[in-house]
């Protein structure tokens, strides 16, 4: 959250503004108070007070139904199952009445099942509990097994019951029936990889008809009431990943890449890692608390059985518990199995269970699992991964014009100039201030013509203003959230009073993408895209900034079981519209705060109001690679700190990181000092600029690796042991990354850093692309620190593409030439690819792209066609290749023979050049004169 416009919230806020003046300091930080923590939430609170083995479900016999997936009931021990008959469905369980749940495994391919555990529909519940639809993507349903066969098997020192079931080559399934229990195990070694209630933490608080005598069902915190009309209803169990060193993942959170225990020995107070979608003001750079958005998918990696992961499908509050070694001490022992470990507990306020296993066993394996469930991330317009210029606010168009000139007077390169909320006629989305933006269009099309966009903000919270005609339509449709009692929910967000649209409907969300037709959303042109803020939502006066639980949604379904999925539906309708404005030609680009699994389909993800200083620069890395390791491989950091002044040094520092974020903006809070890179001295707008050359220069680099995230997952920024999984000493590292498997780069998180460490992993070497000079893998190097940029590293063995001549945005590089780097290994090998398309439109899809391999074996490089496609679509690029650099060449090397065309070459020594500058000389080939699209072939002697 950030500070209301002065006028409107005045009255309402002015004890706020008195005690900022009297106790400025504390004000300016975490307000800690506002938000629950576990002890508060009383669903978190009971699940971790359970003690291990006190669940006392069991599984009756496991069946297979006709869409070959298996089917038992759960039903409490005290039943004795060979009295359990089918038709007794109210099972007496100490003063409640308890009924059977249902649990269904079905089988995807690829290492994958789902995991299902939910009240018996037949059975007359006061409701049906809620199931997170449109996040499962069809492809994946269609990958589905049909389990013809089970086996059964008597395991462990008790002989008890087993249901054990195919699930890909190599793994089996296996559901013990006494205590009930589900987990993989590698099928010849029996070596568990997964599993699900090993620790007895299973429950499962099934809804009741109504309170018992005395009971009362309503949640207080602070000012508000939550009237809880369905009462308890949440579920929690523990997960175990075996063989595991460290876990990862669940964003988001401000911390460390590998997740720390949050209970066991030697650990007080901490609470768990929750997930709750929250519009934080200036969060803490190190904290389990939950921000923006929530994926709940934890990747474990271990040196011995590898990578696993496991995800719930469920939108409702979750708080999840990283369980140190030793934590179940003093209790009965029950698990009996012999492996390295890490325990887990997940807790969610309301939901099923609907789980998904993966079983790796590689880091890339997992990924690649998890977003064939939902979804790989969309391949976004070339402009996009460019670098942004935003602020709130660039006041009118004369500011406007003024800041385009300013990057080109200084020769930096810029792609997108955003408008914040002031842009619109009183905080009314999709409308203009008329006095300071009177002329749009033009405005647009002015920058379009340099080949930059603009974007605009369009928040999910709208005026309650009879004469604005988005509230008007939505309010006559019944198309807003509804509060407890019925009426249109009614909060406090940017322009007073607000509704909030109700995503979670399909025919609310087409009527809000039409909202984006040209037609409709006045003085918006083809080059204009969009910012999705505030919707978690926030929502200044509810309970923790956010909508009240027991709000109303589209079939009754309430806010609490959705509420983390609410922006994930905003930011999908967005984006559709955008697609539906241009006819489904064009891809769309949408920025969103908050998010859930399958973001990653509608656009980008930013990690929201920042603060200007060291260690949120620091943290920014494990959050974009959290988010990268959870499908969402679009993200970055606000460069320079939403939040205060940052020192020109950490802006610098700020960009230099940035320039390798997969979304590279800068932006600043109001209140902040202009910042933009000219405003800081020659020096470090010259610093600033070469940051954002670097990138511009690595545009076809990073453009190929967001295909690749595309096609398989596999995020474009990765921690070190994605790409060296067995070496032990990546496992921790969080302030280095690795850009796709070629660049590993190092950011400077201190202040007048004089060295840095940097541990360059595996067993080749690294080339330091400032100096040219080589390192071997496998140890930690010590470096100058310079202000010029931070240490990057090639691994030998790859080759990277990149278009180094300067212009002013990427779409006046789309016919410049290619240059290719080559970093040698020890057998003077090495590979890359490129990926080029038309950077904006679907045509891709039909196979109208450009894909090549490059490889480079005993002396020769050669350029072939990887590209699936059918040859029918095509897209036609005249792109040269004007330089290729070979990095480890032996100088016995001195010419070089290209073909098909003949050309012969010299082999010289040329520019390094990444980083500003020239840099080292190195040996290259210049000018070979061939086409990218084209065969070809370089033989140097
Ligand atoms: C929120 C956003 C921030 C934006 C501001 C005004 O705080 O996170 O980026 O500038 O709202 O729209």
């Amino acid at each position: 959250m950030k500070k209301p416009s002065k006028d409107l919230m005045f009255p309402l806020f002015f004890p706020f503004f008195l005690t900022l003046l009297l106790f400025p300091a504390p004000i300016l930080s975490w307000k800690k108070d506002e938000f629950r923590n576990c002890n508060q939430t009383p669903f978190c609170k009971r699940s971790r007070s359970r003690n291990p083995g006190s669940c006392n479900l069991v599984s009756t016999d496991v069946l297979i139904s006709e869409d070959g997936d298996l089917v038992a009931k759960l039903i409490p021990k005290s039943k004795r199952l060979d009295f359990y008959d089918e038709n007794d469905n109210n099972i007496e369980n100490g003063t409640n009445i308890v009924k059977p749940l249902v649990l269904t495994v079905s089988v995807y391919q690829n290492g994958i099942f789902r995991l299902k555990i939910d009240e018996d529909k037949n059975l007359g519940l006061p409701k049906k509990r809620f199931e997170v639809p449109d996040v499962v993507v069809d492809e994946f349903e269609r990958t589905k097994l049909y389990l013809s066969r089970k086996r059964e098997e008597k395991i462990g020192d008790d002989l008890v019951e087993s249901s054990i079931f195919y699930l890909a080559d190599g793994y089996e399934g296996v559901i013990r029936h006494d205590p009930f229990e589900v987990f993989v195990r590698e099928k010849g070694s029996k070596e568990r990889v997964l599993s699900l209630n090993s620790n007895g933490l299973f429950d499962f608080e099934q809804l009741k008809g109504g309170k018992e005598e005395g009971e009362d069902w309503e949640e207080r915190f602070r000012s508000h009431v939550d009237s809880r009309p369905y009462g308890p209803q949440s579920i929690s169990f523990d997960v175990t990943f075996y063989g595991a060193d460290f876990v990862y993942g669940i964003p988001e959170h401000a911390t460390s890449l590998a997740l720390k225990p949050t209970r066991g020995p030697g650990i007080e107070h901490s609470e768990p890692y929750r997930l709750f979608n929250l519009d934080v003001f200036e969060y803490l750079h190190e904290s389990p608390f939950g921000l923006y958005g929530s994926i709940p998918f934890m990747i474990s990696h271990g040196k011995g059985r590898g990578t696993s992961g496991f995800f719930w499908l469920n939108a409702a509050e979750m708080q999840i518990d990283v369980l140190g070694s030793g934590w179940d001490a003093g209790a009965d022992k029950i698990m009996m199995v012999d492996q390295k470990r890490i325990d887990t507990l997940w807790m969610a306020e309301a939901g099923v269970v609907d789980t998904f296993f993966f079983v790796g066993p590689k880091p890339k394996d997992v990924v690649r699992q998890y977003t064939s469930v939902t979804g790989t991330p969309a391949m976004p317009q070339l402009f996009a991964t460019a670098y942004h210029q935003c602020r709130w606010n660039y006041r009118d168009e004369e500011d406007v014009y003024h800041v385009d000139s300013k990057f080109d007077e200084h020769d930096i390169p810029y792609d997108v100039l955003w408008l914040d909320i002031e842009h619109t006629d009183g905080k009314k989305y999709f409308t203009w201030d008329k006095v300071l933006f009177p002329n749009p269009e033009e405005m647009q099309n002015k920058l379009a013509s340099k080949g930059r966009r603009m974007v605009t903000i369009v928040d999910p919270h709208i005026k309650r203003d009879d004469s604005y005609h988005i509230h008007k339509e939505a309010s006559q449709n019944g198309y807003y959230v509804k509060d407890a009692s019925g009426k249109d929910f009614d909060g406090w967000c940017w322009p007073g009073s607000s509704s909030y649209i109700d995503m979670l409907s399909p025919e609310i969300r087409s009527w809000w993408g039409d909202k984006f037709s040209y037609d409709s959303y006045q003085g918006s042109t083809p080059s204009l895209y969009i910012w999705n803020d505030m919707n978690e939502p926030s929502v200044f006066n509810g309970p923790e900034v956010t909508m009240p639980r027991d709000a109303l949604h589209y079939g009754g379904v309430e806010h609490r079981e959705l509420h983390n999925a609410y922006g994930y539906y905003f930011h999908m309708a967005t984006s559709e519209g955008l697609v539906k404005r241009g006819n489904g030609k064009d891809r769309p680009f949408v920025l969103s705060r908050a998010f859930f699994p399958g973001s990653q389909r509608y656009g980008a993800i930013w990690t929201g109001d920042n603060s200007a200083n060291w260690d949120q620069l620091r943290v920014s890395i494990p959050m974009v690679l959290t988010l990268g390791l959870s499908g969402i491989s679009f993200s970055g950091a606000d460069v320079g700190g939403f939040f205060g002044n940052p020192e020109p040094e950490l802006l610098v520092r700020w960009y230099q990181v940035g320039a390798y974020y997969p979304f590279f903006r800068g932006h600043a809070h109001h209140d902040t000092k202009r910042r933009e890179p000219w405003l800081l001295g020659e020096r470090n707008t010259e610093l600033m600029s070469d940051a954002i050359h670097t990138r511009y220069t690595l545009l076809p680099y990073f453009y190929t690796l967001f295909r690749e995230a595309n096609t398989s997952g596999v995020p474009v920024v990765r921690p070190l042991w994605m790409e060296f999984p067995s070496d032990e000493n990546t496992f921790g590292i969080d302030e280095a990354f690795m850009v796709g498997n070629g660049l590993l780069v190092q950011g400077i998180y201190t202040e007048r850093a004089t060295d840095v460490s940097v541990y360059l992993p595996g067993e080749q070497l690294w080339y330091d692309l400032r100096s040219g000079m080589h390192y071997n893998g496998g140890q930690t190097h010590k470096f100058e620190a310079s202000e010029e940029n931070i240490p990057s590293f090639q691994r030998a063995g790859t080759i990277i593409p990149r278009k180094d001549r300067y212009r002013r945005s990427s779409m006046q590089m789309e016919h410049d030439p290619y240059t290719l780097v080559i970093a040698l290994n020890s057998s003077q090998a090495a590979e890359g690819e490129v990926y080029i398309d038309d950077g904006k439109s679907f045509e891709f899809k039909k196979g109208a792209y450009i894909h090549r391999r490059f490889t480079f074996a005993n002396g020769k490089l050669t350029s072939s066609d990887i590209a699936h496609s059918d040859g029918k679509t095509k897209y036609i690029s005249h792109c040269t290749l004007e330089r290729v650099i070979l990095l480890g060449l032996s100088s016995a090397y001195k010419t070089a023979l290209i073909e098909p065309i003949s050309k012969k070459a010299i082999i010289e020594l040329g520019p390094l050049r990444l980083h500003g500058g020239r840099g080292p000389f190195v040996p290259t080939i210049r000018k070979p004169g061939v086409h990218m699209a084209d065969d070809w072939s370089i033989q140097i002697s």
